[in-house]
């Protein structure tokens, strides 16, 4: 590394720790901050808060190269960039809130003796940029001492550091050019391509003679190309969806339909998986974050509305099948795989599967609930029931239910056992909200099989109900 840079990253949740491992990885100096002292304390220890592939090798192959402080003014003090990764969660009439954000800007101004890049990692609405020079104003912070640069995160829980390495681009809002050059350094491993030459280098899309992309944008049009990623993103889901359940109106199978879609190079076959819409900490608050902006503006946008609308829905349609295909549910015996907003996280923020447990419970069914990762989290939300049971695998949690349902799309809920989970079940019900089997592959081995988008298969006569009857 030639050039390494003194990298403060306040906040050390999924992007502010991925962002400070991968930092360090790139060759720079890292302080990470957070004002959670329990979690400091913890990756202080060579612990790691979340679930997140390549995180823990990188934590422990940088110990000494990424500190973890709870001194926010000493970190400032001692870095040139100081990258802000704080939760943006939903306000109030879909607005961002930006207390975190501006807590954090505050007291980083009392700390500002030399000039400093502030950059924005977090998600945050357009203008925030002018927001955060102006606090710094008020704090009378002498304006050659700092500028403010967007730099906003795209990566995907799950495959976070992978994500982080190998970016299909970066981008980076910046007035003025010597802020410009600083997130040029930062970022030159990757965009200059040393980081992919190394023989560590954690393997991904992009190489020595394909690296990274950097896109230097004005700080407005770099927030709005988050917000609009965002949008879009959710907007193809959506879209997949609502096609999804007009194919099941009339027979067709909506896997098909989306190979046949993706497959125009215009469209792309990304985010075409139709299921139990989606959830997470990102999509549902940065749609209704991105509405507010516009209608602030003055600008209709009621498509974002829209998106939201079927991505709400979608959890009704499913609720619905489960409904159908067991008539009541009071007495019913359920096993739900899944509690994750997403396969290969333990992120359960704004979790379609968590929504759909608590909707089960509160009508009356009993749940069996298994998720490799997410369920000590789903534990501190989920309400404390006797109807509610955690198991510690697939056949534990299937074992006598009346129906299985896969709420959540980890690989290991594709690679089940099925004549195990045959074995285990009461009734061969299998309602899955992720289309992880094919229908006729269900049927041959035996389930009923009720998925999203594609024709339900039936045993002709339930299979083998060993007492009771269907
Ligand atoms: P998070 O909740 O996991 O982490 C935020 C961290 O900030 C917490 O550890 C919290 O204790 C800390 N914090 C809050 N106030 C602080 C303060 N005053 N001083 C120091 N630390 C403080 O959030 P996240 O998922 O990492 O998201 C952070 C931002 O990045 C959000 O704006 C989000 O929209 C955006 N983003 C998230 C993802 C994702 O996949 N999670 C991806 C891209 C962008
Ligand atoms: C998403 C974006 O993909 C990231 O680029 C972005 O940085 C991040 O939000 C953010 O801003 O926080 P993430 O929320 O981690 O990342 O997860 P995704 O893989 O995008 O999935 C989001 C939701 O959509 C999940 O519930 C997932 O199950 C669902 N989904 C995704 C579908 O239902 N169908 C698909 O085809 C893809």
């Amino acid at each position: 590394m030639q050039d390494p840079v003194s990298i403060c990253v306040i906040g050390s949740g999924y992007v502010g720790l991925v962002a400070a491992a991968c930092f360090a990885e790139m060759g720079h100096r890292v302080l990470c901050v957070d004002n959670d002292e329990a979690r400091v304390m913890t990756l202080r220890e060579g612990g790691v808060p979340i679930f997140e592939d390549h995180l823990p090798e990188l934590l422990a192959k940088h110990r000494g190269g990424v500190e973890f402080t709870t001194d926010l003014g000493g970190a400032v003090e001692a870095s040139e960039a100081i990258f802000i990764a704080v939760g943006t969660p939903q306000g109030d009439a879909g607005a961002a809130d930006l207390s975190y954000v501006e807590a954090v800007v505050s007291e980083i101004a009392r700390h500002i003796h030399s000039y400093k890049v502030i950059v924005e990692k977090s998600t945050v609405p357009v203008y925030t940029n002018e927001w955060i020079h102006r606090v710094l104003h008020r704090h009378g912070v002498a304006p050659q001492n700092f500028d403010v640069v967007s730099n906003p995160e795209f990566l995907r829980e799950g495959t976070a550091i992978i994500d982080f390495l190998h970016p299909d681009r970066i981008v980076v809002g910046a007035a003025t050019e010597r802020s410009a050059n600083l997130m040029r350094r930062i970022y030159e491993p990757l965009v200059g391509g040393s980081y992919y030459a190394q023989p560590s280098a954690l393997p991904g899309a992009l190489s020595a003679s394909h690296p990274a992309k950097l896109l230097i944008t004005s700080a407005q049009s770099s927030e709005l190309i988050k917000h609009a990623s965002n949008a879009f993103l959710a907007l193809k889901i959506s879209f997949i969806n609502a096609v999804a359940n007009l194919a099941e109106a009339v027979d067709a199978d909506i896997e098909d339909i989306a190979a046949g879609l993706g497959l125009d190079r215009r469209i792309g076959p990304g985010f075409l998986h139709a299921g139990l819409g989606y959830g997470g900490s990102c999509f549902p608050k940065d749609v209704a974050a991105f509405h507010w902006v516009a209608q602030q503006r003055g600008v209709n946008f009621e498509l974002l509305q829209e998106i939201r609308k079927i991505n709400e829905t979608q959890k009704d349609i499913f609720f619905n099948k489960v409904l159908s295909a067991l008539w009541t549910l009071p007495g019913k015996r359920l096993a739900a795989l899944g509690l994750a907003f997403k396969g290969n996280t333990d992120d359960i923020r704004e979790s379609p599967a968590i929504e759909i447990v608590k909707r089960l419970l509160e009508a009356g069914a009993t749940v069996t609930a298994y998720d490799p990762a997410a369920m000590e989290r789903a534990k501190a939300v989920l309400p404390p029931s006797a109807k509610l049971r955690y198991a510690a695998g697939v056949y534990e949690a299937a074992k006598d239910a009346d129906a299985v349902l896969i709420l959540t799309d980890w690989k290991e809920f594709a690679e089940i056992d099925l004549a195990r989970l045959n074995d285990a079940v009461r009734f061969p019900i299998v309602i899955d909200g992720r289309n992880l089997y094919k229908p006729q592959r269900m049927l041959d081995r035996g389930f009923t099989y009720v998925s999203v988008g594609r024709p339900a298969t039936y045993q002709a006569q339930q299979g083998k109900p060993r007492s009771g009857v269907l």
